[in-house]
C-alpha cells in the first residue's frame, strides 16, 4: 500500500559524485502512480517497444507534433491529479514522451469558478490514440496540497486510445512542442506543470526524480514521482549525474552518453541513448543485441519475441555493466529476465526463463543506440534534471534483489 500523496517537507541532502556541490532540497512534492501493463498478447510488448524506438528516432528537433505518446506504451502509469477548485480528481496516464496535459476521455470536466476557456483548440496524435478539444487555463492540483493556479490543459471533445482513463499528464524534457498542437498557432511556449511548480517558485528546481520497485503482479501501485527533489528514503548511495547528451537524435528526449559490458566483455561501447519509462524492456542496437544473444547463449522465442535460456544458461549468466557519467551501475542475472509470475501476460509459458534485453531494430550510430526502459529503471533511482540539463541514477535497496 502507498501512503495518500502528501506535500512533503523535508530536507534532503543529495551528495551527488564527481565534484559536484552539496546540493539541498528543502521542498518537494511525491505524487504515488500506479503501474498497468497493456500488453494485449504475445509479441505485443516488443512490438509496442520497437514501435516506440522507431518514433522517437523519426521525430525532428523542431517536430511541432507529438507523435509518440502513452498509446505506443506497453506499461502505463497512472496518477489522480485535480483540476479546478474545488478540484475534480481525473485518472490521468504520465506521460514522458508529450507534453500536453489534458482532461476529458473519461470523465467530464467539470469548470468551476478558476476555469478559463482559450481561443485555442488544441489537438494531439498519439502514435494509436488523438485527443481533440479547447485549450483551457486552471488550476492543477498534485497530489493534496500542492496547487498550480493557470495552467494550461486541454479539454477534450473527442478523443480515441483512451478507454479507462481520463487524460494525460505530459512530462516531456522539452516543452516547445504545445505550442504547436494549438490553432491559432501561437509563438509563446506554453510551460508544462513541471515547468510551472518550478516557475512558479513551488519547488526549487525543475527536475522530477522516479522510483519504482520490481512488479511481480501485472498492475501495481509502487511509484513514486518527486518534483523538485530527490525522496532520500528511496536510494542507496549517491546519484550520478550525467549531462545530456549532444548527440541527435538522443538529445532531444533524455539522452545520456552510456557503455556497456557483459561481464567483461563489450557489448555497446560509448554512446548515445535514452532514459525511458514509457519504454518496457531495455533495448540495445541490433549489432550490441546480436552480441548479448551470442554471449548469453540465448535463443530467440517466436512466440513472445523475447529472448529466451535455459536454466543452466540463467545459472552462468552474467551481469551487464552499463558505465553512465563514470560509474557502472550493474545489472544483475536477475534483474535481465522478466518475472517468471508475469510469463502469461505476455504469452510466454510458466517453465521460461525471458530476458528484458531486445533488439532496438536499427543498428549503433543512429543517434538513438539503446533505451534503459521500466526494466533498468525498477534497479535504479532516476532524477530527470531539467534545470541542470542531466540525468541522475543511483542504486536502489531492490538494485540487487531476485525478485524476478
Ligand atoms: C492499450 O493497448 C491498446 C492495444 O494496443 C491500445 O489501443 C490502447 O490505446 C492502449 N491503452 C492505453 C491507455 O494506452
Ligand atoms: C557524448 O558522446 C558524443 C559522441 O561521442 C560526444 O560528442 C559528447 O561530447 C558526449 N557527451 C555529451 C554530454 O554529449
Amino acid at each position: 500500500m502507498l501512503p495518500t500523496a502528501s506535500l512533503t517537507a523535508l530536507l534532503v541532502l543529495a551528495v551527488s559524485t564527481v565534484a559536484k556541490p552539496i546540493v539541498v532540497r528543502d521542498s518537494f512534492v511525491t505524487l504515488p502512480f500506479a503501474k498497468h501493463l497493456n500488453v494485449t498478447g504475445a509479441y505485443d510488448l516488443v512490438q509496442k517497444d520497437q514501435a516506440r524506438a522507431a518514433a522517437y528516432r523519426q521525430l525532428s528537433a523542431d517536430s511541432t507534433v507529438v507523435s509518440i505518446g502513452v498509446t505506443n506504451a506497453a506499461q502505463i502509469y497512472v496518477a489522480s491529479i485535480g483540476v479546478g477548485s474545488p478540484p475534480t480528481y481525473y485518472s490521468l496516464l504520465i506521460d514522458t514522451g508529450s507534453s500536453n496535459t489534458w482532461v476529458g476521455a473519461g470523465k467530464a470536466y467539470v469548470k468551476t469558478s478558476t476555469s478559463t476557456k482559450t481561443s485555442n483548440s488544441v489537438y494531439v496524435p498519439y502514435g494509436s490514440g488523438q485527443f481533440r478539444g479547447t485549450e483551457y487555463t486552471d488550476t492543477v492540483t498534485l497530489g493534496t496540497g500542492l496547487v498550480i493556479p493557470k495552467q494550461s490543459i486541454g479539454v477534450a471533445s473527442s478523443s480515441s486510445g483512451f478507454s479507462g482513463f481520463d487524460g494525460i499528464l505530459g512530462r516531456r524534457l522539452n516543452d516547445n512542442t504545445i505550442k504547436g498542437t494549438l490553432t491559432p498557432a501561437t509563438t509563446t511556449t506554453i510551460p508544462t506543470v513541471t515547468d510551472n511548480l518550478y516557475s512558479q517558485g513551488t519547488i526549487p528546481t525543475d527536475l522530477v526524480a522516479v522510483s519504482y520497485e520490481p512488479a511481480t503482479s501485472a498492475s501495481v501501485s509502487n511509484g513514486e514521482l518527486t518534483f523538485g527533489g530527490l525522496d532520500s528514503s528511496k536510494y542507496t548511495g549517491s546519484i550520478t549525474y550525467t549531462s545530456i547528451t549532444t548527440t541527435y537524435p538522443a538529445s532531444n528526449y533524455w539522452g545520456i552518453n552510456q557503455s556497456i559490458l557483459y561481464g567483461t566483455t563489450s557489448i555497446l561501447s560509448s554512446t548515445a541513448g535514452i532514459v525511458d519509462t514509457g519504454t518496457t524492456l531495455t533495448l540495445l542496437a541490433t549489432n550490441a543485441y546480436k552480441k548479448y544473444q551470442s554471449a548469453t547463449g540465448a535463443t530467440l522465442d517466436r512466440t513472445t519475441g523475447l529472448l529466451k535460456i535455459t536454466s543452466a544458461q540463467y545459472s552462468s549468466l552474467k551481469s551487464l555493466y552499463f558505465t553512465i557519467g563514470g560509474t557502472k551501475f550493474e545489472l544483475t542475472p536477475n534483474a535481465q529476465i522478466w518475472p517468471r509470475s508475469l510469463n502469461s501476460q505476455i504469452g510466454g509459458s510458466s517453465g521460461s526463463i525471458y530476458l528484458i534485453v531486445n533488439d532496438i531494430g536499427s543498428n549503433s550510430g543512429s543517434g538513438l543506440d539503446f533505451i534503459n526502459g521500466y526494466t533498468f529503471l525498477e534497479r535504479f533511482y532516476s532524477v530527470f534534471d531539467t534545470t541542470d540539463g542531466r540525468v541522475g541514477l543511483a542504486t536502489t535497496p531492490y538494485t540487487t534483489a531476485t525478485t524476478n
